[in-house]
This record gives structure tokens, C-alpha cells and sequence, in this order.
């Protein structure tokens, strides 16, 4: 019985820090950006990045952000080459997302080269997360 109580608290504590990290890392890397000059950000604008598409110079394939991510951030994905299955983005589904910096970058480094051909800038980085983050 003491068990079982002592779970639903870590359980509890477990999700509200979760979220806590999620508000942090989204936080410190918008200001970030904000010093890189970049800002106001925009969850519309985040939105229409996520869906548009554009060619890929290579291959003249078409890529977008749910080309891998799908058009349900609540739902699993899966890369567009290798077929593994990418767990959800949405934070709301997805405790862990957004709660490492290091990752967070790392990712947007590769999927904006490979989306856009080029590294996103700050403003657009500050809007996928302001799109992101609400999700
Ligand atoms: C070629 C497939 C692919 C495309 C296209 C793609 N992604 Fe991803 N993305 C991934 C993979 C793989 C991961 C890392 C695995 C995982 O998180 O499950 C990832 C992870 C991420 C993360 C890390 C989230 C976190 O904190 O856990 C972000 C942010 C992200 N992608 C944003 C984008 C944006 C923005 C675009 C469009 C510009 C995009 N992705 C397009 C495959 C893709």
C-alpha cells in the first residue's frame, strides 16, 4: 500500500519535471536565438515551415519536416531512408521531447539540411519551437 503511494508521487514528480525540462530547454534555446538577434517567434509561422515542402537538389525528391515526422506529431513517424520508426514529437505524448539542448540541435542541424538544403536560421529554429512545444 505505502508502495503503490510512493509510485503515484515519484510518478507525479517524474511528469511535472519532465515538463519543467521541456520549458527550459525550449526557453534557453529561444534566448539564444533572441541574442543571435532573431525574435518574436511564431507558432503560425512555425507551422507553415513544418508542412512546406521543397526539392532536394540531389535526389529531386520533395522533403518536409512530415516527410519523417508525419502530418500527427501525436503519432509515430518513420525515416523516409533507413524505415525506423521515430516516437512521437509532440510534447503532450511525448515526455522526453524537447528536454535536451544537445539533442534538440543536433537534430535540427540534420533534418534543416536535409529539409531546406542549408542549416535553419535562429528566427526559424525559435519558430519551430514556438510551433513545437505547444503540440
Ligand atoms: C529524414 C527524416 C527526417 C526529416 C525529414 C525530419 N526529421 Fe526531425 N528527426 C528525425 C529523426 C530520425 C530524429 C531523432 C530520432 C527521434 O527523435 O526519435 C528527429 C528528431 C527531431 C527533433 C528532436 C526533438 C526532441 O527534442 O526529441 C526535432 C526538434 C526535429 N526532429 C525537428 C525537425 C524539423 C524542424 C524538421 C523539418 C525541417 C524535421 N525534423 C525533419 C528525422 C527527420
Amino acid at each position: 500500500m505505502k508502495l503503490r503511494f510512493l509510485a503515484v508521487i515519484l510518478m507525479g514528480c517524474m511528469t511535472t519535471l519532465a515538463g519543467l525540462a521541456q520549458a527550459s530547454v525550449v526557453d534557453t534555446l529561444q534566448q539564444e536565438y533572441k541574442t543571435a538577434g532573431a525574435g518574436p517567434f511564431s507558432a503560425a509561422k512555425g507551422e507553415k515551415m513544418w508542412v512546406e515542402k521543397h526539392k532536394d537538389a540531389e535526389s529531386g525528391k520533395e522533403f518536409s519536416c512530415q516527410t519523417c515526422h508525419t502530418d500527427d506529431l501525436k503519432k509515430s513517424g518513420k525515416h523516409e531512408k533507413t524505415g525506423k520508426v521515430i516516437d512521437p514529437l509532440a510534447p503532450s505524448v511525448n515526455k522526453e521531447r524537447l528536454t535536451d539542448i544537445k539533442f534538440v540541435n543536433k537534430w535540427f542541424l540534420r533534418n534543416c539540411k536535409q529539409v531546406l538544403g542549408r542549416e535553419c536560421t535562429p528566427q526559424e529554429k525559435g519558430d519551430f519551437l514556438e510551433y513545437l512545444k505547444g503540440q
